[in-house]
């Protein structure tokens, strides 16, 4: 029996989270705390309910919301404003207090309770322009890393965790790696146990795919919809590329973390599909074209899009070394999944997807 806190737990990940843990282990009580500021995120709440997962509405801005009389075992952070944009048009405030003060608060809370830490941070805490430096080449279909590269902790493979620090990063991934750094110190003084997981791209069900977060859903649903989209940069080509990663693979993940705590506290993990679960935008609708049967128009913009990479791929080798875990779907069955879940909830989620 464990007591579980999912700060975010009404978004995408949060909700997925929650969903599969009380699925897996019905015994367990799991928290999902959320201020439901992403559209969308409060049609998960009755999905939770369904199973089980006490919803608590609350602001991890806000330390009064974070009091519980009850103990917490572990404290998983999945709550974020996750937009690389968000902020670079010159207000930083909400992912500061967000990401990384909200972050802070929920360190201080897993100090109180004695509770594990399970850190959902991101790829994009390596910086823009090293990133931009990578040699790489171009076929058809995408761009694809050079086995020669300027900097430690790349190869073809991808982007492992020793890759350089130092340079801008966008205002969401330096909260993230400044939450990073923080939770150290916590571990280091404090006795925390936690584990971080740097996540690439990850998708699946109840995403709310917008134009600057969620790029497969986004694409999935504007096909679904008959929607335009646009290839930005790259001179229009499509061909830059990401990693992705199912859901259900960061559920496995996750699951193996919490059971086996003693062996990854203090691990800082890259975790994602890696090259064998990668695509290029191109790639990606072609995909959504055969599982959906619609084409839709695509726009091409020739300049880059702000904070912007060709390719990000991630070196999953070390987590999987460690814990034998590596992704298992790959991007037919991601989509497939997806697709269905449009079908399934398209009323509800016309509102929100289909713009
Ligand atoms: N989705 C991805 O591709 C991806 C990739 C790497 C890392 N991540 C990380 O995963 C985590 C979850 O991202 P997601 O994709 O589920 O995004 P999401 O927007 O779907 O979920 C985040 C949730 O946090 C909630 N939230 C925002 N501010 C809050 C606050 N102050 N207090 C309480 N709740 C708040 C939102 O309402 C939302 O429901 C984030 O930490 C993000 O950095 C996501």
């Amino acid at each position: 029996m464990k007591q579980i806190l999912i700060a975010g737990g009404a978004g995408f990940v949060g909700s997925n989270l929650a969903f599969l843990l009380k699925n897996k282990y019905p015994d367990w009580k799991i928290i999902a705390l959320d201020n439901l500021k992403r559209r969308g995120s409060e049609l998960n709440i009755a999905f939770l309910k369904l199973i089980g997962v006490e919803f608590l509405h609350g602001d991890i801005r806000n330390k009064e919301d974070l009091e519980f009389n009850e103990p917490i075992d572990f404290i998983i952070d999945a709550a974020a404003e996750p937009s690389i944009l968000a902020g670079l048009e010159g207000t930083p405030d909400y992912l500061i207090n967000t990401n990384l003060k909200g972050t802070i608060h929920l360190l201080s809370l897993a100090k109180k309770h004695n509770a594990g830490f399970i850190f959902i941070s991101t790829s994009r805490i390596y910086p823009i322009k090293k990133l931009e430096a990578l040699n790489f080449f171009e076929t058809d279909w995408r761009f694809e890393l050079k086995e020669n590269q300027p900097f430690i902790g790349c190869s073809v493979k991808g982007i492992a965790e020793t890759f350089p620090l130092s340079g801008a990063r966008s205002f969401y991934g330096a909260t993230k790696l400044a939450s990073e750094f923080i939770l150290q110190e916590y571990e280091e003084f404090y006795d925390l146990k936690a584990v971080i997981n740097r996540c690439g791209v990850i998708a699946g069900p109840r995403q709310m795919g917008k134009v600057d977060q969620g790029v497969v859903v986004l694409w999935m649903a504007r096909h679904f919809w008959k929607k335009e989209l646009s290839y930005i940069g790259y001179n229009g080509s499509g061909k830059q590329v990401r990693d992705v990663m199912h859901i259900h693979d960061l559920f496995d993940l996750i699951d193996y973390e919490i059971i086996h705590f003693t062996e990854v506290a203090g691990k800082i993990y890259n975790v994602g599909g890696g090259h064998d679960v990668s695509f290029s935008l191109k790639e990606l609708t072609d995909c959504c074209v055969e599982i959906t049967g619609n084409k839709t128009p695509i726009n091409k913009v020739l300049s880059n899009r702000i904070g912007d990479i060709p390719i990000y791929i991630t070196d999953h080798s070390l987590v999987t070394e460690e814990t034998g875990w590596f992704p298992r779907r790959n991007l037919h069955e991601l989509l497939t999944n997806i697709y269905d879940w449009l079908k399934k909830d398209e009323k509800q989620l016309k509102n929100i997807l289909a713009i």
